[in-house]
């Protein structure tokens, strides 16, 4: 704990000194890449199949199914979480809506859709907003210098080439448009896997000419020990009165939970993560985990993702990695006959921001020495994963960085 007051005293001092002596006002044009759920999803119905509830079935309007807080309403939450799940083919190896769903994702360039979960703008719905607005305090404008690059999250890297290809050509225009300016990317959460990704298939003269810098927010470099638990028992996402049980069939549908689960570049193989009364669960036992747990299709997703990250080989760009650690994480999962796998289990705490594990957050550290570019690093301390984009040291930091405070004079 003393350490990371001093680091972060350092860093402070760091940034009075730097803003000092740079004056050219230089505004880096900034994309954000938001996390699993950080984008909205609009959806249009025309079901046939038997649904949970008759007014599931038709709306031929597009409406926000990602997310509408009136759509979690414990009456009608069986009825969102059907319009959100995902069938898998095997033989294809492809996800789709249901039959009669049409989904599209809104806002690709703008601002509009990642600032806010849902467009209501209650606060508790707050994304990127708070750096959003702190950019455009300082002259910035959304849709020219500051773009989203929105995605169907419920899916894994295995089903985005669309997505990356638009995101590239987003990268080409914001650069044109903005004087040919080189661009900062900014993600949170599953967004930095996500630019990792896109940043491998890139050669080094495009970064160089394109990227200015990466700043990663809270990232799950490895993988996190709760997709598992949403895996087998489901999470209720904080709402009240719903039992997790009735979110999990969503849960257990999107590929991009199976993305997230703990990589095996990051957790030994004796290392026990789950414990069921049957057996005891490590990295290497996702096949039994997903038969013993009665889902085979997760460990399909598993596999059809597990090869694609290398999240040992750097990105060869300037980053910035915020993230928090002292927040209660699950790391081990303990179940008992009574509970696995329908009912919470019990929780062994690990260090992390609650969601992701320290190891995971720590995993930029891998490229130390293995890149030429700076590794800098901003550690706070009891920040949740998704508090800390609102954080003023945070929001401070992004300024920092898109403003050419980093910049070597
Ligand atoms: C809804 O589906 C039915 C049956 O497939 C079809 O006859 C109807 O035209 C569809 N309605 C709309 C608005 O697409
Ligand atoms: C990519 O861009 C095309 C053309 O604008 C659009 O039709 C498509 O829906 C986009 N796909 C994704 C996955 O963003
Ligand atoms: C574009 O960049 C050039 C070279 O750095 C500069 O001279 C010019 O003023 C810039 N134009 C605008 C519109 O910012
Ligand atoms: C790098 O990639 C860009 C865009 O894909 C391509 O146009 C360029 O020729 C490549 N450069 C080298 C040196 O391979
Ligand atoms: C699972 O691990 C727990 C805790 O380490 C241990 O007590 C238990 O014996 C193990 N169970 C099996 C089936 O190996
Ligand atoms: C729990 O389940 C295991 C395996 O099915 C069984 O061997 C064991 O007796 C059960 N324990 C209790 C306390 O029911």
């Amino acid at each position: 704990m003393y350490i990371f007051h001093i680091r972060h005293l350092f860093l402070c001092v760091i940034f009075i000194s730097i803003t000092n002596i740079n004056g050219d006002g230089v505004l880096y044009p900034a994309i954000f890449i938001p996390g699993n759920a950080g984008s909205q999803i609009w959806a249009r119905l025309n079901r046939t199949t038997p649904t949970p509830h008759f007014f599931c079935t038709h709306h031929s309007d597009w409406f926000e199914l990602w997310l509408d807080v009136r759509l979690l309403l414990p009456e009608i939450i069986d009825c969102f979480v059907d319009n959100m799940r995902l069938t898998y083919d095997p033989a294809t190896k492809k996800t789709s809506n249901l039959e009669g769903i049409d989904t599209q994702i809104p806002g690709f360039g703008e601002t509009s859709t990642i600032e806010h979960f849902d467009s209501s703008g209650f606060p508790y719905s707050t994304y990127f907003a708070p750096i959003i607005k702190s950019l455009v305090a300082l002259g910035y404008k959304r849709g020219l210098n500051l773009r989203g690059a929105p995605y169907d999250f419920r899916r894994g890297l295995d089903e985005q080439d669309d997505f990356f290809t638009n995101f590239t050509q987003l990268v080409l225009d914001t650069y044109e448009q903005n004087n040919q300016t080189k661009i900062v990317l900014v993600t949170h959460s599953m967004g930095g896997p996500f630019a990792l990704y896109w940043l491998h298939q890139q050669n080094r003269s495009f970064k160089e000419k394109y990227i200015r810098s990466m700043v990663n927010i809270a990232t799950p470099w490895g993988g996190a020990v709760k997709a598992l638990r949403l895996m087998a028992s489901g999470d209720n996402i904080d709402i009240h009165g719903v039992s997790p049980i009735r979110i999990r069939p969503y849960q257990r549908s999107a590929p991009s939970t199976a993305f997230v689960m703990p990589s095996v570049n990051f957790w030994g193989e004796d290392e026990t993560i789950v414990v069921s009364p049957k057996r005891n669960y490590t990295v290497n036992d996702f096949k039994e985990f997903f038969d013993d747990i009665e889902f085979p299709t997760g460990y399909e997703y598993w596999l059809n993702n597990k090869d694609l990250l290398q999240e040992l080989t750097p990105p060869e760009v300037e980053l910035h990695e915020i993230y928090s650690l002292q927040m209660p994480t699950p790391g081990v999962l303990l179940y008992n006959n009574r509970t696995f796998p329908d009912i919470q289990p019990v929780i062994l705490p690990d260090d992390g921001d609650g969601t992701v594990n320290k190891r995971s957050l720590l995993g930029f550290k891998n490229w130390e020495g293995k890149q030429e570019q700076d590794i800098l690093s901003l550690e706070l301390v009891g920040v949740e994963h998704l508090a800390i984009l609102r954080h003023p040291t945070t929001v401070n930091y992004v300024k920092q960085v898109v403003t050419g405070q980093f910049d070597q004079k």
